[in-house]
């Protein structure tokens, strides 16, 4: 990985204090998924003044937490939405977004989302292959109406994140080869059921090298510049999400030094510049709060912490390998030891952190497993018919739960 700016301190917001925590686990029950709004505005709100006079958008990558509180929150910021799937569509739209505020994603939309994608009139359609772009052309034509493409390129960068989560490489489904976009945008504007609106680009996700984020943001700059010798006009380009954030504590990508290299390369292609930030909007702005229910150590084996929360609630360590920090909400004084910190769920996966010193903990202590705001909630499952936990957004003084933990009545309710 190459040297990057470091941003130490980030964003100063102060973490949630342990009789808050305490208080929540009492009325909500654990496990529970906790937010600080304050944080979430203050990341917001660094990207967004990094631009400054440039012409830009944001547009939160609904993905990452895709929570009516969260969405609304996001967007009273002055947001855009970027949708993966109809379903977060929808939920841009009931959380008060216009159609011109989202871009849709995806690289396999059926033909019943791109018809309501071109009803609605998104701001645009992130097309993901020639045969999409076909299809979406004839839906067009056969509603008279022109849908706003953006054309999704693969610049056949390496992200050097974890391969479950690069996207920019040829070997990759995502997107076309970059080589392949002029031809496609000829494409685009020969037909009168299209308009080409933007460049888009996304090469994976928690990135913590700027350097491959800056040549993608290039690679479509240049492409920018062959379009437009060519005759063809566009409005936007999209450099997607990726950002990543410091789940070990140390230190992160600088959003602000991000935002730099993105308006180095497009600042002057006089085109407006929108970004998809998921994570290093949410990431750290929450917490999943869950109790310790288990403690175990046979002589010569190792020792167990088992949590009420699991795998159901955040994936992202069976998946990934993620590292999280996992702390106690009110250490007990002595030696930290050494455990294994794991879910109640049948499978061996079912583990948040393989010999991590911890202070000593006892059944019914509570512990926050940190950075879990985006992608955890939002990849939460009813694997073993646990139900989905509560979550709760604290703003300022105050909290509140925003979403109630579901019943049983709730899971069964679609069954016959
Ligand atoms: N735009 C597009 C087209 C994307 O596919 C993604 C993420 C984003 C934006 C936002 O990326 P972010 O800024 O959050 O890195 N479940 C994985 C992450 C998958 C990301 C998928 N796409 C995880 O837990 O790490």
């Amino acid at each position: 990985m190459s040297a990057h700016p470091a941003a130490p301190a980030g964003p100063a917001v102060p973490a949630t204090d342990a009789d808050t925590l305490e208080q929540i686990a009492a009325a909500a029950g654990t496990p529970a998924y906790v937010y600080r709004a304050d944080a979430i505005r203050a990341a917001y709100q660094q990207l967004d003044a990094a631009f400054g006079d440039v012409p830009h958008a944001i547009h939160y990558a609904m993905k990452a937490n895709s929570a009516l509180a969260i969405v609304r929150l996001v967007r009273s910021l002055g947001s855009g939405a970027d949708a993966n799937s109809m379903g977060e569509v929808e939920v841009a739209l009931r959380c008060g977004f216009a159609p011109g505020d989202i871009v849709f994603t995806g690289v396999g939309k059926r033909h019943d989302e791109l018809e309501r994608a071109v009803a609605l009139n998104l701001l645009a359609i992130n097309v993901e292959s020639p045969g999409e772009l076909d299809r979406l052309a004839h839906i067009a034509a056969d509603r008279g109406a022109v849908a706003r493409v953006a054309l999704r390129v693969n610049p056949d960068i390496d992200a050097r994140s974890h391969p479950h989560i690069s996207t920019g490489l040829k070997s990759n489904k995502f997107g076309v080869p970059i080589d392949a976009a002029p031809a496609l945008f000829r494409d685009v504007a020969a037909r009168p059921s299209l308009r080409a609106v933007g460049i888009h680009v996304h090469i994976g996700s928690q990135i913590t090298s700027l350097d491959p984020l800056e040549r993608a943001a290039e690679s479509v700059v240049q492409l920018a510049r062959e379009l437009r010798d060519a005759g063809i006009a566009i409005e936007h380009l999209d450099f997607g999400g990726g950002l990543g954030i410091a789940y070990e504590g140390g230190p992160a990508p600088d959003p602000v030094e991000y935002v730099r290299r993105i308006v180095r390369a497009g600042g002057g292609s006089g085109l407006k510049l929108a970004i998809e930030p998921g994570r290093v909007l949410v990431g750290a702005a929450g917490v999943l709060l869950a109790r310790v229910v288990d403690v175990k150590q046979f002589p010569g084996a190792r020792r167990f912490v088992v949590l009420d929360a699991g795998m159901t609630e955040l994936m992202r360590p069976a998946l990934y390998n993620a590292y999280h920090r996992i702390e106690p909400v009110r250490p007990r004084p002595g030696t930290p030891v050494p455990a294994d910190v794991v879910g109640p769920i049948c499978e061996s996966t079912d583990t948040f952190a393989r010999d991590r010193l911890l202070p000593p903990v006892e059944v019914g202590d509570l512990v926050v497993i940190r950075d879990t705001g985006a992608y955890s909630a939002a990849m939460g499952s009813n694997y073993l018919r646990r139900p989905l936990p509560p979550e709760v957004l604290i703003d300022g003084a105050e909290w509140r739960v925003t979403r109630r933990r579901q019943t049983l009545d709730d899971m069964l309710a679609l069954e016959a």
